[in-house]
């Protein structure tokens, strides 16, 4: 567990991967003023409200885990992002959790409408392959690579779609250990786990090192969403930036709702220690993703 002397270093180092990250979405994102505007205020509006921004550190951590200096990683990495606030601003439609507030802000459909919501979510998950396809110092072999990485876990088999089909599905089924496996590990844990590996792609990674953050990635995708269902339960709406007890008001399928809370911190506890564990071959320079694991573990929003 990473000791308290160490946890302000972590925020900072957190805090400034964040800006990093932010200034180079802005520089991918098509400005406001640019027609037609309406759509580039939408993205720009949900992008650019404050998420933790976790998947991008993830990719840049992972690369460094693997090369000193992987030239450009910060480009790769924001096209998790852009897939990831795409589908946060259509899992809020009324037509999937029916959510008012999204970090800290009415959500995406709450200020631009549904068919604007909708669209903006389109465009930035077409916006991310666009930038890798556009990648200034990758090979289009190794570009290849890492749109099939992610296009796969955010596809329908395994992906983060699958996972919301599931998910949403699920909220008329009883829940079971089975199904809530098979929706985490999609609908969240795919793309936690593609965005170590595409890291790993990105600084070249040997097939043992893939491998084994590969292991780190599922187990780090797996405790972040025991940990956001069970904050859904003990956090307040106002410190997760989202509406807290949704999930037990629409009878979704969670880890309180199977093992309960307990049982729950313990299994994310778990989960925790296996990403450890998975970093064994690696040396100080996995450092960051071994705080990062801590930190999905012990976070409170
Ligand atoms: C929330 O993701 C949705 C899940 C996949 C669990 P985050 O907790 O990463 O949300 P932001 O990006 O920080 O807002
Ligand atoms: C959403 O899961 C996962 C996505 C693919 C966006 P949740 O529905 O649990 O996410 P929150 O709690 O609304 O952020
Ligand atoms: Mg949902
Ligand atoms: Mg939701
Ligand atoms: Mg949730």
């Amino acid at each position: 567990m990473t000791t308290k002397a160490a946890v302000a270093t972590v925020q900072d180092y957190l805090f400034s991967q964040v800006s990093e990250i932010d200034s180079v979405l802005d520089r991918w994102v098509p400005h406001a003023s640019v027609e037609p505007a309406s759509i580039h205020r939408a993205m720009r509006y949900s992008l650019f409200a404050g998420g933790k921004r976790i998947r991008p550190i993830l990719a840049i951590a992972a690369a460094r885990s693997v090369s000193d200096s992987p030239d450009g990683i910060e480009h790769a990495a924001c096209t998790l992002e852009l897939i990831h606030t795409y589908s946060l601003i259509h899992d809020d439609l009324p037509a999937l959790d029916n959510d008012d507030l999204r970090r800290g802000r009415p959500t995406c459909h709450k200020v631009f409408g549904d068919a604007m919501a909708i669209l903006a979510g389109d465009s930035l998950l077409t916006l991310a392959f666009e930038v890798l396809s556009r990648l200034p110092l990758v090979d289009a072999e190794r570009k290849i690579r890492l749109v099939e990485e992610l296009a796969r876990a955010s596809g329908t088999v395994g992906g983060m779609i699958g996972g919301q089909v599931n998910d949403i599905e699920g909220e008329k089924r009883t829940p079971t250990a089975h199904l809530l496996d098979s929706i985490h590990k999609a609908k969240t844990g795919a793309l936690l786990r593609a965005s170590v590996r595409m890291g790993a792609i990105y600084a070249g990674a040997s097939e043992e090192e893939l491998a084994a953050l590969s292991e780190y990635g599922e187990h780090v995708g797996l405790a972040f969403q025991i940990v956001d269902d069970v904050l859904d339960v003990e956090a307040s709406s106002e410190s997760l930036g989202k509406t807290a007890g949704k999930d037990e008001a629409q009878q979704k399928i969670t880890f309180p709702a199977v093992y309960g809370l307990e049982r729950s911190r313990v299994m994310a506890e778990e989960e925790r220690l296996a990403a450890h564990t998975a970093l064994r071959m690696f040396d100080d320079r996995a450092d960051r993703l071994r705080q990062i694991a801590d930190f999905i573990v012990q976070r409170k929003a």
